[in-house]
Formats: structure tokens, sequence, C-alpha cells
């Protein structure tokens, strides 16, 4: 079967720039990217391609090769799907925050919409493809809504997780490690698979187009991530072992890297991993650990993010200590506030929740990212619930120029670690702070040496006392 028509139901994160890439790549496939959200799709559409709502490097110059030729971002959910023979779902999934699993299980009522949807609206036969992260056997549910429309439709469920990175989300889509594809093992479900590899096989090479069955593929994504946050939070235990011992976590993470069994990617200690996905993932991992009765396999993975969650509150204690243990009504200066550089995304972001720390020790926090918004900054503070929006309004001001965020501050603090924050004036602002001027660099982004020169107290995460 030949794909000719494709539609994508959600324009986040990871269905504008996946299919911004399929369009691109694929010029014989009209590509309709649908959403709810009107204010998004509206962005996508914008006349200035500068202003779509993903920010990633690259994504506008793509997104602009395709727009209006076969990529099209529209609210006409039904229309896109009843023209459309291949149908990703690509919608969030976030932790449930009601219910049984609360805090843990994946939400999958947006999930169920769609399928309901596409069971609705269908008229002809269609393969469905599962984009979003689901927990494994997800894709038996999505089958039993659609097998029971009684209108005598065949879908076919595939599971095509995604493992692009937000900051490099374009050259991870343009040359991905691997595509992986699971689908059925009738002669059904492997033409469905085929059809969707030949998409891919477009521009990825064979070899890189993995399938497997649908339960490998969806329990593979879970892993992957799992893993990668499992090494992040490996690196930022041993951290606090180099502070307290005199190691540097800098020159440990490029000893055990250089082991080609090890390797060296996914070594930076940091203030703690953010993102939308490493916590809700392995969350979701436990939870369904857990609900085999497998209490060890959970407590593992649970680990990570204790981890996690200590590495973040440890920074803001660390700060609060540093400055004689009061921070009430000190100026500390954030830069960054985006979970990594290259993204306006601040999803489960670190400095969110260190600022609420440091709010909490009535601090006041100065804020400047290159590309993220006072409202949302706010919005992000306030969705922790832990005082009232004009409290925060108070505690927490965005500054568009990093030198005046850092003006008159008692500490600076690295959250983000964007390139940009090297080449400042560093000089220029010791000069305007408080004496003692601290640095709190939670990103190991700057040189030690040259700011303890230019008469900082400066910090990073896992060097010696
Ligand atoms: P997102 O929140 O940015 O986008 C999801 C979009 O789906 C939203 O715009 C929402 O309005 C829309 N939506 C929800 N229900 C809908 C419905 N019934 N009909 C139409 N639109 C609907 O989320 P995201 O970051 O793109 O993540 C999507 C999925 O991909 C998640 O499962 C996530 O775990 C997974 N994932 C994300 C990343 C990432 O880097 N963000 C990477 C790999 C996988
Ligand atoms: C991650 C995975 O890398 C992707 O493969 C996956 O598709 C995606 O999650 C997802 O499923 O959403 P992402 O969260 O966008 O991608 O970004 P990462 O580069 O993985 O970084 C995650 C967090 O870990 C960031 O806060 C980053 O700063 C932190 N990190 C990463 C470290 O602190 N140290 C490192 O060595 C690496």
């Amino acid at each position: 079967m030949k794909i000719t028509k494709i539609c994508c139901i959600g324009a986040g994160y990871v269905g504008g720039p996946t299919m911004a890439v399929i369009a691109q790549k694929c010029p014989d496939i009209k590509v309709t990217v649908v959403d709810l959200n009107e204010k998004r799709i509206a962005a996508w559409n914008d006349a200035n391609v500068e202003n779509i709502p993903v920010y990633e490097p690259g994504l506008a110059d793509v997104v602009a090769s395709a727009r209006g030729r076969n990529l099209f971002f529209s609210t006409e959910v039904d229309k896109a799907i009843d023209e459309a023979q291949l149908i990703f779902i690509s919608v969030n999934t976030p932790t449930k925050t009601y219910g049984s699993g609360k805090g843990m299980a994946a939400d999958l009522k947006y999930i169920e919409l769609c399928a309901r949807q596409i069971a609705r609206v269908s008229k002809d036969d269609k393969i469905v493809v599962e984009k979003s992260t689901l927990p494994v056997r997800t894709a038996e549910a999505v089958k039993s809504i659609l097998d029971n429309t009684g209108n005598g439709v065949q879908f076919q469920i595939l599971s095509n997780p995604e493992f692009l990175a937000e900051g490099t989300a374009v050259q991870d889509l343009l040359a991905p490690d691997r595509v992986l594809i699971g689908g059925d093992n009738t002669p059904e479900g492997q033409k469905a698979i085929q059809a969707l590899a030949d998409v891919y096989g477009q521009w990825v090479p064979k070899e890189r187009i993995l399938t497997t069955n649908v339960w490998s593929s969806e329990l593979s994504k879970l892993t992957a991530n799992a893993f990668l946050a499992q090494r992040v939070s490996s690196i930022n235990a041993l951290s606090e072992l180099c502070e307290k011992t005199g190691a540097d976590v800098n020159e440990v993470a490029k000893a055990i890297g250089m082991d080609s069994r090890i390797g060296p990617k996914f070594l930076k200690a940091s203030v703690g991993f953010g993102g939308s996905c490493f916590q809700k993932d392995i969350l979701n991992m436990v939870y369904i650990a857990k609900s085999f009765g497998l209490n060890e396999v959970a407590d593992y993975w649970e680990q990570v993010i204790i981890m996690n969650d200590h590495q973040k509150r440890r920074f803001a204690r660390n700060i609060v200590q540093t400055l004689y243990n009061t921070v009430a009504d000190k100026k500390i200066a954030f830069l960054g506030w985006a979970f990594k550089k290259d993204t306006n995304d601040t999803r489960e972001s670190a400095a969110i929740y260190v600022a609420d720390d440091l709010i909490n020790e009535q601090a006041n926090i100065a804020i400047y990212d290159p590309k993220v918004s006072s409202q949302q900054v706010l919005s992000d503070l306030d969705y922790l619930d832990s005082r009232t929006h004009e409290a925060n309004e108070k505690r927490a001001v965005s500054y568009d120029d990093p030198y005046k965020a850092c003006h008159n501050a008692h500490a600076v603090a690295i959250l983000t670690e964007w390139d940009e924050f090297t080449q400042l004036d560093w000089q220029r602002i010791y000069d305007n702070m408080q004496k003692p001027a601290f640095v709190f660099d939670g990103r190991n982004l700057l040189d030690g040496k040259r700011m303890a020169e230019i008469g900082f107290k400066y910090q990073s995460i896992g060097s010696g006392p």
C-alpha cells in the first residue's frame, strides 16, 4: 500500500517537527497536522514562520520548505482523519493527576478520545500509529475501541515511538539512530509495517528501520528514557560524593566515559534532569511494574526519580546555606529557565523547583531566558500551587537582558546551559553585583578558574570542597 495522505493528531513538540520533516522528505505525501488547540494551530500557520509555537534550531526552515505545499496545520480533525490512509496519534500522555494511579500512571484520556474519534469518522481502512509514548499494551485498548465500530472498517495498529530530543529535534529526525516500528505478525500487520517503513525509507537508511512486535516497541520507548534518565541520576549521585571527597565529577565522567562499554554521552552532572518525559515515563514504568506485583523492579527505577528530586533540592539548599543561611529579600538571578538549551519548553524544568524552594525562603528571583516568556515562568510557578499568583508575581520577575537580571544580585544561578551564557561579559556582571558575588553553576558551564580570577565565589556541581 502506498501512502499518499497522512494525518497527525496533536501539533505539539513531537507532532509538529516530526510531520514537518516527513512532509519535507516526502513531497508526494500530503501531511495534515490537526489539533484542538486553535491558538497553537494559528501559530503553526503564522505568516512569519519564526513565530511557530515550537522553538527548535532549523525547524522554521523545514516548515517553510513544505508548509502550504504538502504540509498543512488545521483544526478540522474529522476531515483530516477521513481523508488519511495513515493516522499518527501524537497527543500528550501526562502523568495522571486524579483517581487511581494518581501521580504515577499515564493519563490516557486523550489517546482514548482520539481512538473514538477515528472510529467514528473512518469510512475506509486505515493504519493507526501510536506516536505518543504509551504504557506497554495500550495498543490493545486502542484496537478494542477501533474494532467495535460495527461499520466493517479494518484498522491496523502500529507502535512507532519517537526518540527525538528537544533542542536537536530536526537533526534527530533527519538522521535518527533508529526508527522503531512495532506491528502485528499477521500478513495485514506486516503490510502496515511495510507501508510506514516505506515512508521513513525515503530518507532513513533501511538498516536503521527496526521492526518488532507491538509490545516490544511500546516497552522499548519507556526503557530508552529510563536508561537515559538513569545515567543522569547516576552521575548526579556521584557529583555529591565528588563534592565531599575532592574528586571532580567532570574528570570522573571523562575517565569512565572513555570505556567504550560505558560511552561518553549523557554523563553531564547537572542541577537535575527536566523535560516532559523522563519523570513521567519512569513513573509510568514504576506503576506498570507495581501493577504486576514487581515491587523490586518498581523500587529500582523509582530511585532514579528520588535521586533527581534530591539533586534539585540540594542545589537550592546549598544556595541558602552559602548565602549565610538566609536569602530573604535577597536578589538571586536565574540564567535560564528552559529544561535544557535550544528549546522554549519548560516542562518539569529544574529551574521551577529551585525557584519554588528559594521563594519559600522569601528570595526574589530575577530570571533571564532567551526563549521563555515571563507569562510562562509565572504559569510554571502557579502550577505548583505553592502560593498565590500575586505572591509569585512579586517574587519572580523576568528580564529581557541578562545584565539587568544580574544587576545588584547577591548570587547568580545557572539553570540552563544556553551557549550565550559563556559569552557574557562576566567582569561587567561582577562589577554590578553585591559582594561577595556568588555564582552557582548548575550546568558546569563556565570556566571556574576564570570566574575566581574575576573575584566570584564560584561553585559548580560535583567539584571538590
Ligand atoms: P504536547 O503537549 O506538546 O502536544 C500534544 C498536543 O496534542 C497538544 O497541542 C494538544 O492540544 C493536542 N491534543 C490532545 N488531545 C487531542 C485531541 N483529542 N485531538 C486533537 N489534539 C489533541 O506534547 P508532546 O511533547 O508533543 O508529546 C506528545 C507525545 O509524544 C507524548 O506521549 C510524549 O511522551 C511523546 N514524546 C515527546 C517527546 C518530546 O520531546 N516532547 C519526545 C518523544 C516522545
Ligand atoms: C529525552 C530523550 O533524550 C529522547 O530520546 C526522548 O525522545 C525524549 O526524552 C522524550 O521521550 O520526550 P529530552 O527530554 O527532549 O529528550 O532531552 P534530553 O537531552 O534527554 O535531556 C533531558 C534532561 O536531562 C534535560 O534537563 C537535560 O539537561 C538533562 N541532562 C541530559 C543532564 O542533566 N545531563 C546529561 O548528561 C544529559
